[in-house]
């Protein structure tokens, strides 16, 4: 008989304890640890008993495969995955309840299923018929897609030995449940052991797994970062409440880069990819507004035009509000010091709002010299040129920085019809082709405000 512990574990981070605790100790969730069985199968013995399958083997003569790569036929996904789908990858994607996960991977199994043949679909949320009305409305019918309901891990994979699909999706991976744990699917050791077995079974077989995961409040992957450590490439799939546009966006990825962002539209029929995302964002820019410019900002390796905008306003009582929406809280506190202590701007009694037009998220700090003219031209109620777009990183003694890629920022800003770049020196002196703009080279955030507010 094998023996069953009662332990109490945390299902923010897998923190085990022996007896229920308030607050985790180790990560601070309060109300976090939730009972669970285990069993005590004889571990140790197995552990010595253990050969190890493969030789060790000098790095010299380890013979390369050349990376193969299924594409989805939405080029947007091939990208963010880095090229397509790798053999064997296990590909976890999360994001808030009704974005549009099952969506998004129907119709790339549909693409999939086209080219390579027979793919598994394994909901354990949604019935067959529910999969099907989504499947209509996508005008996706293949008997290449073999939709299973299923959620017992080991039935998966004996199902997915004998069919052996070319990719397999588990939506998701909080209901699947593997039978050597008593725990109930969706706590932290059950999604811990499903991963890891759907993992093994996708090195071994070769066959790639994309995972569904849910999000919790916090926005964390629920049942937690260890699946993140365990599966290959993570992806995030995120919207804004009011907008159509959806963003798939890596956050880890052991086939590419991390950075990379796709950009989907949700539309009647489904997800439909944004061939060209910056036109997209400055669709509805006001123009002749004060507060508002266009960056030139880069997500992964696409350059994106962004419009930031900014409403400085007079503080009615007490403390000054700061908002930022999109950018860093921080970032913005930072730079308006700057321009305080720098270009001697009074901002200390007046509200700040920062906002990033299309609910997009700006980390790179190229997008320093947006916000900062955006803060000025608010506050001397100035618009802006709509020809001109700026990128640059602000330093706290007021000196603008090259940032990377700047050659890929103008090009992209060419496309769409601007005129003149703002920039840093150390950038403009480098540009060996300028697309037929005129570039502003400037050294400090005094030299940039006059540039563009001249
Ligand atoms: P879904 O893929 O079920 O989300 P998730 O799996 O992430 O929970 O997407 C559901 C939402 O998408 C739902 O609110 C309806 C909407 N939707 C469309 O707008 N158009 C479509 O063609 C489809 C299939 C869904
Ligand atoms: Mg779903």
């Amino acid at each position: 008989m094998p023996k069953v512990k009662t332990i109490f574990q945390c299902q923010a981070c897998g923190y085990i304890s022996p007896k229920w605790l308030g607050r985790c100790p180790d990560c601070g969730a309060w109300n976090s640890l939730v009972e669970e069985k285990r069993e005590i199968v004889g571990r140790q013995s197995s552990l010595i008993s253990c050969k190890s399958k493969s030789e060790p083997q000098p790095l010299s003569e380890v013979k390369r495969q050349s990376e193969q790569r299924m594409s989805t036929e939405m080029k947007e996904l091939d990208r963010v995955l880095g090229g397509g789908v790798v053999h064997g990858s296990v590909v976890l994607i999360g994001g808030d309840p009704g974005i549009g996960k099952s969506t998004l991977l129907l119709q790339a199994m549909a693409g999939l299923c086209k080219k390579y043949g027979k793919v598994l679909y394994v909901s354990g949320e949604e019935s067959s018929e529910q999969i099907k009305i989504r499947a209509d409305r996508l005008s996706v019918n293949s008997e290449e897609i073999i939709l299973l309901s299923e959620t017992s891990v080991e039935g998966i994979i004996n199902t997915a030995s004998k069919i052996i699909p070319k990719v397999m999706v588990i939506d998701s991976v909080q209901t699947v449940y593997t039978e050597g744990l008593v725990s109930a699917p969706g706590s932290v050791s059950q999604v811990r052991e499903a991963a890891a077995k759907l993992m093994f079974f996708a090195k071994k077989s070769d066959i790639p797994v994309f995972l569904v995961g849910h999000v919790t409040k916090e926005g964390a992957i629920a049942g937690p970062r260890v699946l993140e450590h365990i599966v290959d490439t993570v992806l995030y799939f995120e919207g804004n409440g009011g907008h159509s546009y959806r963003i798939l966006r890596t956050v880890k990825n052991r086939f590419g880069s991390a950075n990379e962002i796709g950009i989907f539209e949700m539309s009647d029929s489904g997800l439909l990819e944004v061939d060209n995302p910056s036109e997209l964002f400055l669709l509805e820019r006001p123009l002749n507004v004060s507060g508002s410019v266009v960056v030139a900002s880069l997500e992964g390796t696409r350059p994106l035009m962004v419009e930031i905008q900014s409403l400085v306003s007079q503080t009615n009582f007490g403390m000054p509000r700061r908002t930022s929406i999109g950018v860093d809280f921080n970032r913005v506190n930072l730079l308006v010091a700057v321009l305080e202590k720098r270009v001697g701007l009074h901002l200390g009694g007046m509200d700040i709002f920062v906002n990033v037009v299309g609910g997009l998220r700006i980390i790179e700090p190229a997008v320093d010299l947006g916000i900062i003219i955006a803060i000025s031209s608010s506050l001397k109620d100035t618009p802006v040129d709509p020809k001109i777009f700026v990128f640059g990183e602000v330093g706290l003694s007021g000196e603008i920085r090259a940032v990377t890629q700047a050659e890929a920022r103008i090009k992209e800003a060419s496309k769409i019809g601007f005129k003149k770049a703002v920039m840093s020196a150390g950038n403009s002196e480098n540009i060996k082709n300028d697309f037929g703009l005129e570039i502003t080279g400037v050294q400090n955030v005094e030299d940039c405000l006059e540039a563009v507010f001249s």
